[in-house]
């Protein structure tokens, strides 16, 4: 089955990007499922920086097919801001394909994501304001404008006649105001469609064919699997779900069409926004880690919080989306520390806990249970030409950090990542795809 997913392991900015990007290098299509602008992907080729929310990381590799799935909802303002930037380092940006299926987020949508953080009070998620929940909210409750609806004039004002009188009545209620020009808002929406007409299509069949003929497909997952709707730290979650199961509705492919699964999980653990982070620091060692690993949001450039690495959270994630290995990236950031800790189980109220809690207040209440390993000391020379050496030539200290992390998941490390760039990568997997 020559598919691969990339999926995070932990709160999101585990590196799915980075790892996307130097597995796309064999692929035909890189095929997002879910999330939306929300999400931040940086990539780094050569001295090139690229952050992409909305747009498939295999955009940037011209030979490569990129989907924007049906389940993904699509902010067009976004989009286009997007694609000028893709356009202004030289790339065409032609692969793109969109789902006739995929959710439009509205402008209302984002105002609605103000408005009802603003009613939670004390008790905001902290939302990256992108207008995602809203707009998820409105495609469950069948309130929803789909991409296909932008190339049917009749079917678009229709639906926003029928649409808009509720989002004014529901915004009023949170105290908004959205003043809804309802033909401004069909005119814009039709010209996004007229512009995108080539791109839009049933990516389900474009896809399934792709796999049919033998094309290798790779799905690739946004935010990570604590912040699905399901299995994350609800109600700290975002509106999606960002495990392997969301590749199935998000595309429109069958269960058997996913292969490899590859968890991409930071050496560490981060989180941007409110919820319970059980092995978080707010000490000298978390401002170390934030520092060190450069951790502020892509998309919003608020500070990630920092901790070490929640093995709870781990195993929940290679359980959940049957990882048949990691990629541990961002262990470079680890250099130089005397010591590691890595959270191995939680005391909840005096009781050992082995699996991810469902309840937040037993999360909130959640103490880390630690084991401390080593810590060793960085390499001289360039890392790229450390990589090229092989994982032997990696730090003792890091090579059982490796081991320990590969013993309490149960799943090997298949790919180690030590730095941004694509040479700053080992790959140890045996079978490629
Ligand atoms: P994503 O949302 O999972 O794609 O992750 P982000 O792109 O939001 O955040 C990961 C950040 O870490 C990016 O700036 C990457 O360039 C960077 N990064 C990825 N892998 C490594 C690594 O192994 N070492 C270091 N130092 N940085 C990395
Ligand atoms: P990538 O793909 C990290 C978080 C937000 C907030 C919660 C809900 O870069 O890993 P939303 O706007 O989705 O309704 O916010 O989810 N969040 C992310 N955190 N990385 C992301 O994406 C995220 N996308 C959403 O901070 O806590
Ligand atoms: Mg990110």
């Amino acid at each position: 089955m020559p598919t691969l997913a990339v999926i995070g392991s932990q709160w999101g900015d585990e590196g799915k990007g980075k790892i996307t990007d130097y597995l796309a290098e064999d692929a035909d299509l890189v095929v997002r499922y879910q999330g939306g602008a929300n999400a931040g992907h940086t990539i780094k080729v050569g001295e090139e920086v690229f952050a992409l929310h909305l747009l498939p990381s295999g955009i940037i590799r011209e030979n490569v097919i990129s989907v924007v799935g049906n389940g993904l909802v699509i902010d067009c303002d976004e989009l286009e801001v997007e694609l000028e930037a893709l356009r202004k380092t030289g790339r065409s940006g032609k692969g793109l394909r969109l789902s006739d299926r995929a959710n439009v987020v509205m402008p209302y949508h984002r105002i609605l994501d103000g408005a009802e953080e603003k009613a939670r009070g004390s008790k905001t998620v902290g939302t990256t304001g992108r207008g995602i929940g809203p707009c998820y909210s409105d495609k469950i409750a069948r309130a929803g404008i789909r991409i296909g609806d932008l190339l049917d004039e009749e079917l678009l004002r229709d639906r926003i006649a029928t649409i808009a009188p509720v989002k004014e009545r529901f915004a009023e209620s949170l105290g908004a105001e959205l003043g809804l020009d309802q033909e401004a808002l069909v005119a814009k929406l039709l010209s996004f469609g007229k512009k995108w007409e080539q791109y839009i299509t049933d990516t389900s069949v474009l896809v399934n064919d792709a796999i049919k003929a033998g094309k290798k497909v790779m799905f690739e997952g946004a935010q990570g699997t604590m912040l699905d709707i399901d299995y994350g730290t609800y109600p700290y979650v975002t509106s999606s779900n960002c495990t392997s199961a969301g590749i199935c509705t998000g595309v429109g492919v069958p269960p058997s069409a996913v292969g490899e699964v590859i968890g991409v999980t930071k050496a560490y653990t981060t989180r941007v926004g409110a919820g319970p982070f059980v092995s978080e620091l707010t000490d000298e060692v978390g401002k170390h880690l934030q520092t060190k690993g450069g951790e502020f949001g892509t998309t919003t450039g608020r500070a990630r919080r920092c901790g070490w690495l929640d093995l709870v959270v781990v195993r929940h994630a290679v359980r959940l989306n049957g990882m048949a290995c990691i990629a541990l990236t961002k262990l470079d950031v680890l250099n130089d520390l005397d010591t590691i800790k890595v959270c191995v189980a939680y005391d909840v109220d005096g009781k050992r806990v082995e699996n991810f809690p469902s309840n937040v207040r037993h999360l909130e209440r959640a103490k880390p249970i630690y084991e401390e390993l080593d810590g060793w000391k960085s390499w001289e020379g360039s890392t790229a030409e450390l990589c090229k050496r092989g994982y032997e030539a990696l730090p003792q200290g890091m090579r059982s950090y490796i081991q320990y992390i590969e013993r309490s998941t149960g799943v090997p490390a298949g790919i180690i990542s030590v730095g941004k760039g694509r040479d700053e990568t080992i790959d140890r997997r045996h079978k490629k795809w």
